[in-house]
Parts: structure tokens; sequence; C-alpha cells
């Protein structure tokens, strides 16, 4: 009981540093001044330090004179949760460009435009400030288990060519699922999830060799990968937009030719 608990907020955790949205890796490749290729996450901490200095509190917490609402609304994570849902993101992207891009998203009763981007912060600044928002280690850069080029990054390791074979032979997967197998077999889902025998052996993520039967569209699946938080709350899965649309759909393509280890 305890253990588990201690392992939902261990992968809670986990979720928010693997966050990651498109936009902003884009931004965040030229922009940030922390430019390592090293994953790294922001620190609550030395966020704290990065909200003073940078004044986010003159809006966000301080009301001003004869007006008894601040002009921004108060960073509480269960408001910004709701926001983050509404947008399609997970928190930690959502919070992300609540900073780089204001405009992106109005928030209720707030004049969007108000608040000035601060798109010229540092990589390490912005995580910090998400991680401080967030209350846990956030990552801006994709982490290292997403590959940048997962299908070529499968076909590169023997290990995971024979995964994607047995799988084949084992589940009568088409041709046409054998991309989205090799990217499923090549990031991090197995760390969670069991596919046809491979995978840890207990797990509380559910196994999706027969993923078929769920009947899920592809429409349905690629949102859920970009924002596994937007269908289930506090899901515990972390968001793989960074693997980007064609190879989400190749993904979800693969899920819905799982029809389980045929006899
Ligand atoms: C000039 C006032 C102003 C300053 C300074 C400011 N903000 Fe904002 N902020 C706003 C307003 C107004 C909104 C809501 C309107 C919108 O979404 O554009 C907002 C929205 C946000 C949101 C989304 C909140 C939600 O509930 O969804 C976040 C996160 C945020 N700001 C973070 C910051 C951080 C971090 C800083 C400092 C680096 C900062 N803001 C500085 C005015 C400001
Ligand atoms: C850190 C653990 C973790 C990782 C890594 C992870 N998942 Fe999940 N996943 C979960 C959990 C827990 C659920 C159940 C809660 C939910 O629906 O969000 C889930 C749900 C799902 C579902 C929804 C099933 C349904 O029909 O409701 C799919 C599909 C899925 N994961 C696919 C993937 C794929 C593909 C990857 C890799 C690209 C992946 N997951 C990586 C933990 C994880």
């Amino acid at each position: 009981m305890g253990s588990s608990t201690a392992r939902r907020r261990r992968s809670l955790a986990r979720a928010a540093a693997l966050g990651c949205g498109a936009l902003l890796t884009g931004i965040l490749a030229t922009g940030g001044a922390g430019g390592t290729s090293a994953p790294s996450a922001g620190s609550p901490d030395r966020g704290r330090t990065v909200y003073l200095t940078r004044g986010c509190g003159g809006c966000h917490d301080a009301s001003p004179v004869g007006d008894e609402r601040p002009a921004g609304p108060k960073l509480e994570v269960k408001a910004m949760t709701r926001n983050a849902r509404a947008a399609g993101r997970a928190l930690g992207p959502y919070v992300l460009e609540s900073i780089v891009a204001p405009r992106a998203f109005a928030v209720p009763g707030y004049v969007s435009g108000a608040m000035p981007s601060y798109a010229q912060l540092s990589t390490r600044e912005l995580e910090d400030l998400v991680s401080y928002l967030i209350g846990a280690p956030f990552a801006a850069t994709p982490a290292a288990r997403i590959p940048k080029r997962p299908v070529a990054a499968c076909d590169a390791s023997a290990r995971c060519r024979s995964t994607v074979a047995r799988w084949r032979r084992v589940a009568s997967l088409p041709a046409s699922a054998v991309p989205g197998a090799k990217i499923t077999a090549a990031a991090d889902c197995l760390t969670c999830h069991r596919y046809a025998g491979s995978g840890p052996k207990a797990t509380t993520a559910p196994d999706l060799t027969r993923q078929a039967r769920r009947k899920r569209t592809v429409a349905w699946l690629v949102a859920k990968l970009r924002c596994p938080d937007c269908r289930t709350p506090a899901s515990g899965m972390p968001s793989y937009e960074a693997l980007g649309t064609a190879n989400l759909r190749r993904v979800a393509i693969f899920l819905r030719a799982s029809r389980g280890v045929q006899r």
C-alpha cells in the first residue's frame, strides 16, 4: 500500500519531468542559454528565486493599490491543471507555454495579452520556474529515453529489432503496424506497460497486447499519447508530444492492430 503510493508519486514526478511541448522545444532549441544536450530537470527551490527576482508576484500575488484583485490569476496547481486540460496539454508543458507564449491560452476572467512573454529566459530558468509552480522537477527538453528518430533507433539496436520481430510473429501484426511497434519498443513505454510478454512483471499500467479491443480511434490514441492527463487526471503516464504527430499516428496504428497473442 505505502510502497505503491510512493511508486505512484515517483511516477507522477517523472510524468511531469518528461512532459514537453513541440512549440516550446522549438523556442528552447533556439533560445535558452542552458543549451546542453544532457537531459536536465528544473529545481523548485531555484524556481522560487527566479519567480521573486523576475517580478512575477507583482501581478500574480500583489493587489494594485485601490483594486482588490491582482492583475494576474493566483498560480494554484488546481486551477492551472483545469486550464491545462482545457488547453489540451499536460500541466508542465502548459505552464511553460503560459510563461513563454502567454497569448496561446486565455485564462478565463483575465485579459489575454496582459502578461508579457518571458521567452528570453534561459532554459534552466524556465525549467526552474515551471518546477516551482507545479511543485515537481520539470524538464522542458525531451528525456533521453524518447529518441529523436525512434524507428531508426530501433533499427540500430539488435535487441529492439528482435523484440519487434517476436511481437510481429506472436501477435500476427500486419506490416503497417511495424513502424509503430518499433517506436513503442524504442521509447520507454515498456518501463510501465507490458506487450506480448515484454515489460515489467508488476505494473499498474494496462497491458497493451490487446489494445485493439478497446476500439480507440487513431485520433483518440494520438490525443492520449500527447496529453495523458487530459483523458485521465493524474494519469501517471508522461506526455509523448515530443515524438511528433507522424510518430504518434504510427504508434496509434500499431495499437489498433494489437489483437492479442494469437495461438
Ligand atoms: C504584467 C502582469 C504579469 C506579470 C509580470 C506576469 N504575469 Fe503571468 N499572467 C498575467 C495575466 C493577466 C495572466 C492571465 C491572462 C493570460 O492567460 O494571458 C497570466 C497567466 C499566467 C499563467 C497561467 C495561469 C493559469 O491559471 O492558467 C502562468 C503560469 C503565469 N502567468 C506565470 C507567470 C510567471 C512565472 C511570471 C514571471 C516570470 C509571470 N506570470 C509574470 C499577468 C502577469
Ligand atoms: C510512467 C509509466 C508509463 C509510461 C512510460 C507509459 N505509460 Fe501508457 N499508461 C500508463 C498508465 C498508468 C495508464 C493508465 C492510466 C491512463 O489511462 O492514463 C496508461 C494508459 C495508456 C493507454 C490507454 C489505454 C486505454 O485504452 O485506456 C495507452 C494507449 C498507453 N498508455 C500507451 C502508451 C505508450 C504507447 C507509451 C509509450 C510511448 C506509454 N503508454 C508509456 C503509464 C505509462
